[in-house]
């Protein structure tokens, strides 16, 4: 087991590998080469690397594929998609070309609204704090004048303040609810950094302000952060085609496909145990582009699980209808992004994910990322409905399994002609490896 170490990060790159090696490695010298191995050869862009976070022994690949032929607003696209998941890809290059001939993507920006909270606690008389907020709301504006300078300039900044009575949930809690624009950037600093000055004011004002008691003056400034729920912050991205132009699928009509779609929508919307897996599927697709573009997934995922349970039980982001012949299916799901600042400017495979989606604007990424994840989910529920999801996924996973066998690249080829017609297991995969072997021996 491992001693506690004391100044970790103080230590060398070699001297945490040394430390490492030493307390959690079975065998040290094949740990450190696999470390090694994942370095990049370019000693800058390796430094770049280690610098993102603090203790970098290595980097940690994912592989980087992309989906052509993506039909949006009658414009193509090529999406980068950063995912381990091995079918992923594959469905996202499908949906594309299913749609590309039936009219492609349609998407719309429903607001880009980003939110930040000041959460505080006031014991005293909650009308006089209502005047005292009309009163300093100038200045907190004020306060924040050199840091939203920029973006002012470019027509974003703080929108709004709000104060919030929240002692309903919770005693003596009140919130200032600001809302802001920031445009091509996700804003997380830009809004914390907002956010922390109108705090200080916020404060400094009170304890000045002689309306209040010297309790009602002692506001106690829990903390200052955006929030990664942006019910305001939605894209919106839809297919539709007439009923019988849905006629890939042998054994089902057309009609038999959509009312099956549309009845597999519905229950992901009943039921959240089914409503999570619909979902995840989505997110499939929409954290593949939210990482190839250097986009936070962690608030991304948040916030979307948040909105689907917006009503107050969790259900499906997709929703899908025929209406006078016509199957529409589509997505509203909230997407804060960023085009600029963060990685997007110091990662160079993030860059080069951003060239290769012809440098967006954030509001057209988020309308990108939606069709990613509408696609996916098409791709799942299509074939879910159909062939069942397990004859793709293995297809794709069969790669996988071969190598973890150690499989050459001619008995990678036999195995993916032979099974062609055939269902693939796990366990068969290794069976006939292992019969395959033996035969050659
Ligand atoms: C697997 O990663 C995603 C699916 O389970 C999604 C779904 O069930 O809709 C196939």
């Amino acid at each position: 087991m491992a001693e506690p170490v004391n100044g970790f990060s103080k230590l060398t790159k070699n001297q945490k590998i040394e430390w490492l090696a030493k307390n959690h490695f079975i065998n040290k010298e094949e740990g450190v080469k696999t470390l090694e191995q994942y370095w990049n050869k370019d000693a800058k862009l390796q430094a770049l690397h280690d610098e993102f976070i603090e203790n970098t022994i290595s980097n940690f690949y994912l592989p980087l594929g992309i989906a052509p032929n993506f039909l949006i607003n009658q414009k193509y696209h090529t999406i980068p998609m950063a995912i381990e998941e091995s079918s992923v890809v594959a469905a996202a290059g499908k949906a594309a070309k299913y749609w590309q001939q039936r009219g492609g993507f349609k998407t719309k920006i429903l607001g880009t609204e980003k939110i930040g909270q000041v959460h505080f606690m006031y014991h005293g008389d909650a009308s006089k704090l209502k005047s005292f907020f009309t009163e300093v709301e100038p200045k907190l504006y004020k306060a924040t004048e050199t840091i939203t300078e920029n973006m002012r300039k470019r027509g974003g900044g703080i929108s709004t303040i709000e104060l919030k009575n929240k002692t309903s949930q919770l005693d003596n809690y009140y919130q200032l609810h600001c809302t802001f624009e920031t445009l091509d950037a996700m804003g997380a600093n830009f809004i914390n950094s907002c956010l922390e000055a109108i705090a200080k004011t916020f404060s400094a004002e009170a304890h000045q302000n002689s309306l209040f008691s010297p309790e009602e003056k002692n506001i106690e400034i829990v903390m200052s952060i955006l929030s990664n729920y942006v019910p305001n912050c939605v894209v919106k991205a839809e297919v539709s085609c007439k009923i019988e132009e849905l006629n890939e699928d042998k054994n089902l009509n057309p009609q038999e496909f959509a009312d099956k779609f549309v009845r597999a929508v519905a229950i992901a919307n009943a039921e959240p145990h089914r409503a999570v897996t619909h979902n995840k599927g989505i997110m499939n697709g929409v954290d593949a582009v939210v990482l190839a573009t250097g986009n936070d997934f962690r608030a991304i995922e948040a916030g979307a699980h948040a909105y689907a349970s917006k009503s107050g039980s969790y259900k499906s982001l997709t929703h899908a209808e025929i209406k006078d012949g016509i199957f529409k299916f589509w997505i509203e799901i909230p997407l804060a992004l960023g085009t600029v600042g963060g990685l997007t400017s110091l990662h160079p495979l993030v860059k080069l994910s951003l060239e290769i989606l012809d440098k967006p604007s954030a509001r057209e990424l988020m309308q990108i990322i939606a069709v990613a994840g509408l696609a996916q989910n098409f791709a799942a529920v299509r074939s879910l409905i159909t062939d069942g999801i397990q004859k793709g996924h293995m297809k794709m996973h069969l790669m996988n399994i071969l190598n973890q066998l150690g499989a050459t690249a001619e008995e990678k080829a036999y195995f993916v002609d032979f099974y062609k017609n055939k269902t693939i297991t796990h366990s068969n995969v290794i069976k006939e490896f292992n019969d395959l072997k033996a035969k050659n021996v």
